[in-house]
């Protein structure tokens, strides 16, 4: 038997997943760290925590799975996106990694949209300028730390740095690199007229490649510390969004991969690149040779539900909380739930938008209030359907959920109902990790494609179909999407009172 490696290094662990070619995990091990909020909106971390962390895992992935290393074929990597490692001459780390949830960067994002024009930066780069991604990082440090600035050589992603220390080669792949901002999404290619327009060099930036492609070799150094042969090939792998969605086959049109973790992620393949004008939807490249993709993000999905269930039911299950829900009417009996408990992404990129519950009455019990968090968080991943809908994405016939949220069956059915589309759970379970995995074995020839490999190993394990609850959803949907411009101006007071 031989065997893949999926190396996922995300905010808060490095997972390594051992894949065998007959698609079994046969492993996964992981090793956690903190990252640092020094000042308030920041957020940051030590490369090398990563590098520690990825030579743990992957010791103990072979150690507890007794795979013989040189059985291992190729080695794919993921990670946390839009995180801004720099680099000096001899490849030190030149301060910590400014990570994608820091929100310093409000005034370099108007900066951008001055300096290239915000039209122009959504038709190049498919997305309007983001605090979370990587572009206004770069020019805060310029506009801040002009000393770090200064003895910039090369500028990598979470997960690049990982390559550089596993093959020696400064290289990402073309999903990750999309999300930099720097991109010509169309293209597949840096933007000379963005990287130029920044003031940026573009030696600093690394060659990009393809998800599947090979981009350099285990190198002697990391084969002695992490105990494989040296010479495996590494490839290109992807951003943690696009290798999840490869790990839930949404790697052709129709298919929707919904993760409904502690954020909401809607991720739509498409063979086009296919940008929203507005740039409310990242539109990037996919991990998938040759296609793109669109991707909602709501910051507090299944968060939302954490949140109330700590705060308002310490102590209880999730079983305990949901199970009189499903006896409340859809609807809530006239209560709606706004999920901006940490601002929001998709389809308001306002990072002071709030939270609330409207329409409460003294009839309302905890269990009306539960039911109403389950619609809200539905309620605002349709506003990233919609928006992919009126882009001009393919018609949706399939969404494949995963994430903690979905194990609740009444949460499926209401995602059904509000969504109006089946909700399909699947056979694979570890994301990102397992899609680096089958991108590494589709590189190194085990499987003729990475939709032919999807094909083989991705099941479908079960369904909910638009019920009966549907058309009482779809007259509540206009009235949760007059909340948030209704309530914005006292959000904004709110904020400015402290
Ligand atoms: C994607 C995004 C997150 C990070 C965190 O746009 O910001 O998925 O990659 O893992």
């Amino acid at each position: 038997m031989t065997y893949f490696l999926g190396i996922d290094s995300s905010t808060t662990a490095t997972k390594a997943l051992l894949l065998a070619a007959d698609g079994t995990v046969i492993g996964v091990a992981s090793s956690s760290y903190e990252y640092e909020t020094p000042r308030p909106l920041w957020s940051e971390q030590s490369p090398a925590l990563w590098w520690t962390a990825v030579v743990d895992s992957i010791r103990q992935v072979v150690a507890e799975t007794a795979v013989p290393p040189t059985a291992i074929q190729a080695i794919g990597l993921t990670g946390q996106m839009h995180g801004l490692v720099l680099l000096d001459e001899a490849g030190a780390v030149l301060r910590p990694a400014i990570l994608w949830n820091d929100q310093r960067t409000g005034a370099e994002c108007n900066e951008m949209r001055a300096m290239i024009g915000k039209a122009r930066l959504i038709a190049i780069t498919g997305n309007d300028a983001l605090p979370g991604f990587t572009a206004p990082k770069i020019l805060w440090v310029k506009n801040h730390e002009p000393e770090v600035y200064g003895r910039i050589t090369h500028i990598l992603l979470p997960k690049d740095y990982v390559r550089l220390q596993l093959t020696g080669e400064y290289a990402t792949d073309k999903a990750g690199a999309a999300g930099t901002q720097l991109f010509d999404v169309r293209q597949r290619d840096w933007s000379d007229e963005v990287v130029a327009a920044l003031g940026i060099n573009r030696a600093w930036l690394p060659e990009t490649f393809e998800g599947t492609a090979v981009t350099g070799h285990l190198s002697p150094a990391a084969a002695a510390v992490t105990g494989l042969p040296a010479g495996i090939p590494v490839v290109a792998g992807g951003g943690d969004q696009a290798a999840n969605a490869v790990g839930t086959g949404a790697v052709v049109d129709g298919i929707v991969a919904l993760s409904l973790g502690t954020s909401g992620v809607v991720f739509a393949s498409s063979d086009e690149p296919i940008v929203e004008p507005d740039g409310r939807l990242h539109a990037f490249c996919h991990a998938v040779p040759g296609k793109w993709h669109l991707m909602g993000v709501m910051l507090s999905a299944a968060g939302s539900l954490r949140w109330f269930r700590d705060t308002l039911a310490p102590g209880v299950s999730y079983d305990a909380l949901l199970a009189p829900a499903a006896d409340v009417p859809p609807g809530s009996e006239g209560l709606l739930f706004l999920p901006y408990l940490t601002g929001e992404r998709t389809p308001y990129p306002d990072p002071l938008a709030r939270g609330a519950f409207v329409g409460l009455t003294v009839r309302h019990t905890r269990a009306h209030l539960t039911r109403a968090v389950l619609e809200g968080v539905a309620f605002g991943l349709r506003d990233s359907f919609e928006l992919m809908k009126n882009a001009g994405l393919p018609a949706i016939t399939q969404v494949r959920a995963s994430g903690g949220g979905v194990k609740s069956a009444l949460w499926r059915q209401i995602l059904a109902d509000v969504l109006q589309a089946e909700i399909v759970t699947i056979n694979t379970t570890e994301g990102a990790a397992y899609g680096a995995a089958i991108l590494s074995a589709v590189g190194t020839g085990a499987f003729e494609s990475v939709e032919t490999a999807c094909q083989q190993l991705i099941r479908v394990t079960g369904s909910a179909r638009p019920g009966r609850d549907t058309a009482v959803y779809d007259q509540l949907y206009p009235l949760y999407r007059q909340l948030y411009p209704a309530l914005k101006p006292t959000f904004d007071a709110t904020q400015q009172l402290g």
